[in-house]
């Protein structure tokens, strides 16, 4: 419900000249929408936390979810949006493309929010650095998640004799032996955005830190066309032998559901399949096991969302944006969100003595590799390179993936190329 209201009029206003606490009123209630692509299980739960939250501070919530895992789709919904002057109050915006956005002026700036909040002492500088633009705050950060993982059946294992790997080698005996006991050993869905962030956790563990820096941070030309890439291509594709005829197209939440029913061993996915396994009841360590993707235990790669403010005319709605912005980055809400979303909270700080194991291992492992250099983006998603780039290197990949007769050499060419694009 929208009340008529005079925005000048703030509820700070109003407590300075009451002995009244109006922080609990709306002053001004606004409409937010929001764009985003959280219709999984567990991504909708964690998405009506935050629906909740707004609504608590007396806005309305106007959701604009375009379906399709990775964003692929609701980002090509916001460009045709924005471009016919259009712009919802908040998208889910990540990495380096928050840049792009704010420089073609349509993001608003919420320092003033970022300020009352005491952001810059409760973010990690890696992670504030990209919510600003020219030194001012354009979005909020909502959580942290770690895509270096791999999710377990453990009842597959056991029977098919096979023990969780912590490298690559024992990575393709245990999906032998899924194999041979009848499972399909990985639940793979074949759409670009996974097949990327399958070949990023063997480039991590194939090649290691240093070499996943330089081919996919930094797209050094000799990284890129290097026998250590061709290695990488080469594990990649093999993995492919363990995926089922039935993964092409597939979205990533009905492969998570394959390895909850136990019908294959497991899935590689960022910890929002946790959020799946969560949503369908099931508990960490007893029905699942989260354990680093082989060779990478020491790593993490990165993926924080966060939601990047637009120009607002209403001068209301921006208000209630601005609430939206602050409720993001409350304790509170930080909390529940990840709980339900499979993510750690991104304000430093936070408790997490309600989180379970995976997450706990997540929060320590974020701060050792931070520590030691390894602590990585994530290029499947969206947190190391310009999205052109990361679009021209996915398409490659993929190609590499479906085709049956493009070699490893071939594929790193094409992939080198993709890295030159503009
Ligand atoms: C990621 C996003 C996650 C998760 C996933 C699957 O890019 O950061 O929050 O939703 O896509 O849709």
């Amino acid at each position: 419900m929208t009340k008529a209201c005079n925005p000048a009029f703030s509820r700070k206003a109003l407590a300075a000249i009451t002995a009244i606490n109006f922080s609990a009123l709306p002053v001004c209630a606004g409409e937010v929408e929001v764009l985003h692509w959280w219709t999984s299980g567990g991504e909708a739960k964690a998405a009506q936390s935050l629906k909740a939250s707004l609504q608590l501070k007396g806005h309305s919530w106007k959701d604009f979810a375009v379906a399709g895992g990775g964003g692929d789709s609701a980002m090509t919904v916001l460009k045709s949006r924005v471009v016919s002057g259009n712009a919802p109050a908040a998208a889910q915006i990540k990495g380096p493309s928050l840049q792009d956005w704010a420089r073609e002026g349509v993001l608003a700036n919420i320092d003033d929010v970022a300020k009352a909040g005491h952001w810059d002492d409760l973010l990690p500088k890696v992670v504030s650095d990209q919510m600003k633009f020219k030194g001012s705050y354009i979005a909020v950060p909502v959580n942290v998640h770690r895509v270096n993982w791999l999710w377990i059946n453990p009842q597959a294992f056991k029977r098919a004799g096979a023990k969780a790997p912590s490298n690559w080698d024992e990575f393709f005996v245990a999906a032998e032996a899924l194999k041979k006991a009848g499972l399909i050993p990985v639940a793979h869905g074949g759409q670009n955005w996974q097949d990327l962030t399958l070949f990023e956790d063997v480039a991590l563990g194939v090649g290691g830190s240093d070499f996943y820096r330089q081919a996919l941070v930094q797209l050094d030309q000799a990284a890129l066309n290097s026998a250590t890439m061709e290695k990488v291509l080469g594990t990649f594709k093999r993995v492919k032998a363990y995926t089922d005829k039935n993964s092409p197209g597939r979205d990533w939440n009905l492969a998570s559901a394959m390895v909850i029913k136990g019908e294959a061993g497991m899935q590689f996915m960022g910890d929002w399949a946790k959020g799946e396994f969560i949503a369908a009841g099931k508990a960490p360590g007893k029905d699942f096991i989260c354990t680093p993707s082989p060779g990478s235990a020491k790593a993490f790669t990165y993926n924080i969302d966060s939601f990047a403010m637009f120009k607002l005319k209403n001068e209301t709605n921006s208000l209630a944006q601005k609430d939206l912005a602050a409720t993001i980055m409350g304790p509170e809400f930080q909390e529940t969100f990840s709980l339900n979303k499979g993510s750690i909270p991104v304000r430093v700080g936070v408790k997490m003595d309600k989180f379970d194991e995976c997450a706990k291992q997540s929060s320590s492992d974020f701060g050792s590799s931070a520590k030691a250099g390894t602590l990585l983006p994530s290029i499947a998603h969206g947190m190391a390179v310009p999205s052109a780039v990361e679009g021209a290197i996915k398409d490659a990949i993929s190609q590499f993936w479906n085709s049956d007769r493009m070699s490893a050499r071939e594929a790193m060419q094409q992939i080198a190329t993709a890295a030159r694009t503009k």
